[in-house]
């Protein structure tokens, strides 16, 4: 099988670094928030245990060696933020998804962008992979901006595809080609 460590990725202003116990009270404050999982098909989390599972998948997942999950620390107070994750890797046909999140008061401050160009560049020129695909809710503003000024294109629409907080949630599907990442990094 192949194997896709998660290593350090450095930026500016963020490191990306696996996950460990230790950042479970951390992860709770990102995930219990309701506003960070509003347009996810999950419930924001309600115990520490919650985080303790999350983390125990991540450790799970650096063991297989099957995906890539980073935790998403500020360089200068080394507080973690959020995740952003490689994950359905896919290396027959070199292409995964990929998710993120921060917790909402770094919100509109450029971490995303930051933290997500760093994952790309890895999963492109690192792991050699040719496609990443987003799912979003079209009613995720943020989300589309985000994806959007890393250069994935819309792709498709996929109606009433998630169940979201009682109501059902349209999908749309977004794809960056490493072609466009290089043309748009200057590679
Ligand atoms: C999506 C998310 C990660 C964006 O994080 P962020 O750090 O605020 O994003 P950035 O500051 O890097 O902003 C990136 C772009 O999005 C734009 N943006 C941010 N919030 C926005 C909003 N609510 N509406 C429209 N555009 C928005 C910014 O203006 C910026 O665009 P620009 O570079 O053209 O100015 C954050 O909102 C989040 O964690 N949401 C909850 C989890 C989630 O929905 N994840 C995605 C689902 S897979």
């Amino acid at each position: 099988m192949q194997s896709y460590p998660t290593p350090i990725l450095t930026t500016d202003r963020l490191t990306l670094r696996p996950l460990t116990m230790d950042d479970a009270p951390d992860l709770f404050a990102v995930f219990s928030d309701p506003a960070v999982v509003r347009y996810w098909s999950a419930e924001p989390w309600i115990s520490l245990a919650d985080a303790h599972e999350a983390i125990a998948h991540a450790l799970g997942a650096y063991r297989d060696g099957d995906e890539v999950r980073f935790g998403v620390e500020l360089a200068e107070t080394g507080e973690l933020i959020g995740t952003v994750n490689l994950h359905h890797v896919f290396p027959q046909n070199r292409r995964c998804e990929v998710g993120y999140a921060l917790a909402s008061r770094c919100w509109g401050k450029g971490y995303a962008c930051e933290a997500l160009g760093a994952a790309l560049d890895y999963a492109f020129h690192e792991l050699r992979l040719n496609r990443i695909e987003a799912d979003i809710d079209p009613r995720n503003a943020a989300s589309s901006a985000v994806l959007e000024r890393m250069g994935f294109r819309k792709e498709g629409y996929m109606p009433e595809r998630w169940f979201v907080h009682g109501e059902m949630a349209d999908t749309v599907n977004y794809g960056l080609l490493r072609s466009y990442w290089d043309a748009r990094s200057g590679n």
